[in-house]
C-alpha cells in the first residue's frame, strides 16, 4: 500500500521508484477515451483569459514552478512569473491587468502559499491550486484544483511529487498552446510516456548511482551541481535534495554563472555534478566543466550523449528537450538518497525539517 514501505527500507526510495507509475497515472487521468486533454473548461478558460501567470510555491514545488514556466512560456506562448511564497506575501511585484494565481503545493498546506492566496482573493483575482492532496485547505479555497495524482509522499523530501506537478504543467501548457490554436509539435501525452519509461530505465541504475554517491560524497563537506537553461532548474532541486538529507552544503548553479564568483570555491576534490540535456547549450555547459576541472574539480555528467563525456558519465535516454526534468531530476534523487544513507542520515525523517509548513 501507498503508506506501507514493503520491501523497501525508506520511503524516499519506493517513492523515487514509483515515479515512473506516477506518470503514466497522470496520462491516464488526465486524457478522454478520444485522446483528447481531459481538463475542466473553466481551467482552461481562466488560463486563456489571463494575461500573465503568477505561480506561486515553496521549496520543491517552487522548483517545479520554474519548469512550469519554460513549458508554458515555450509551449503555449503564456508570460509567467514565479515566486517564493514567503518572498510574495510580503513584497508583492507589480501585477498585470489580468493575473491568474497557480499554487503548487504537493500538501496543499503551507501557510506561505495559504497567506498569498488569501491575499490576491480580496484582490479578487481568480486562482487555482495544483496539489497532491484535493481535500486540502489551498485546493478548497482556490477557485480551481489540478490534482497530481502521486499518491501520498511519506518522506519529507519530496520525489513523486515534484515530478508529477511538473507533468501537469506539461499538460497545461499543450492545452493552453492548443486552445490558443498555437501550432505546436508538443505532444505531452507521448512525451511523458516516453519520460516515464526512461526514469525506469535510470530507477535500474541504482548501483551506478549509489557507487557516484559513495565516490563523491563520503567525506565532502559541498558539492556543486551545474546547469544551464531547463538544467539550471533541474540542478537547483538537485542541490536541495542533497541538502535536505544528507547535510551536505550543496548549491545549484546556472553554469555560465561559475566564473563570477562561485568557481572560487573549487578545490581539489570538490565534488560537481553537471546535468547536460539542452542541445543549443551543450556546449558551453561542457566549457564550464572543463573550467571547474582544470581547478581539481570531481566532475560526473548527467548527458543524453553516449560519445562525449570522459570520466563518470551517467547517460540518460533521449528525450523530449523540454521534457529532460522530469527524467534527469532522477539520478540526482538518487544520488542524493545514497548519499545521506552512507552518511548514516535518517534519510526519510531529516533533523529540522516538516513535511509540510503550517506557520508562515
Ligand atoms: C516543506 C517541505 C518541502 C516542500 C515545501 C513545500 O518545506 O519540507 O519538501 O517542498 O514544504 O511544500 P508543499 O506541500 O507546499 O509542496
Amino acid at each position: 500500500s501507498d503508506t506501507e514501505k514493503g520491501t523497501y527500507n525508506h520511503f524516499m526510495l519506493k517513492e523515487i521508484d514509483e515515479q515512473p507509475f506516477v506518470i503514466r497515472n497522470i496520462i491516464q487521468k488526465y486524457q478522454n477515451s478520444d485522446g483528447n486533454i481531459k481538463l475542466d473548461k473553466d481551467i482552461r478558460q481562466a488560463i486563456n483569459d489571463a494575461d500573465r501567470l503568477y505561480i506561486i510555491a515553496a521549496g520543491t514545488s517552487y522548483h517545479a514552478g520554474l519548469v512550469g514556466k519554460e513549458l508554458m512560456e515555450k509551449v503555449a506562448e503564456k508570460p509567467v512569473e514565479v515566486h517564493i511564497a514567503s518572498e510574495f506575501l510580503y513584497n508583492e511585484p507589480i501585477l498585470s491587468k489580468k493575473p491568474l494565481f497557480i499554487f503548487i503545493s504537493q500538501s496543499g498546506e503551507t501557510a506561505d502559499c495559504r497567506g498569498v492566496l488569501v491575499n490576491v482573493k480580496k484582490q479578487g483575482y481568480k486562482s487555482l491550486t495544483i496539489t497532491n492532496v484535493p481535500g486540502s485547505t489551498l485546493a478548497r479555497e482556490a477557485d480551481f484544483t489540478l490534482h497530481t495524482y502521486a499518491g501520498p509522499e511519506i518522506a519529507v523530501a519530496s520525489t513523486k511529487a515534484y515530478t508529477a506537478q511538473m507533468a501537469v504543467l506539461s499538460i497545461l501548457a499543450m492545452d493552453s498552446a492548443k486552445a490558443q490554436g498555437i501550432d505546436t509539435d508538443f505532444d505531452a501525452m507521448q512525451e511523458l510516456g516516453l519520460a516515464a519509461n526512461a526514469m525506469e530505465s535510470l530507477c535500474d541504475q541504482k548501483e551506478t548511482m549509489e557507487q557516484i554517491a559513495k565516490d563523491y560524497m563520503s567525506g565532502t563537506r559541498n558539492c556543486f551541481f551545474i546547469g544551464r537553461a531547463l538544467d539550471y532548474h533541474v540542478v537547483q532541486e538537485g542541490a536541495l535534495k542533497l541538502k535536505e538529507i544528507s547535510y551536505i552544503q550543496a548549491e545549484g548553479f546556472a553554469g555560465g554563472e561559475l566564473k563570477h564568483g562561485t568557481i572560487a570555491l573549487i578545490e581539489k576534490g570538490t565534488p560537481v555534478i553537471a546535468v547536460i540535456t539542452q542541445e543549443h547549450i551543450n556546449l558551453n555547459i561542457r566549457g564550464n566543466v572543463q573550467e571547474v576541472e582544470a581547478r581539481g574539480a570531481n566532475a560526473c555528467i548527467v548527458s543524453t550523449d553516449r560519445t562525449k563525456e570522459e570520466g563518470d558519465h551517467i547517460v540518460m535516454p533521449d528525450i523530449h528537450e523540454r521534457m529532460t526534468p522530469i527524467v534527469s531530476v532522477v539520478p540526482l534523487q538518487l544520488i542524493a538518497y545514497y548519499a545521506a544513507l552512507h552518511r548514516g542520515c535518517d534519510v526519510d525523517k531529516p533533523r529540522n525539517l516538516a513535511k509540510s509548513v503550517t506557520v508562515e
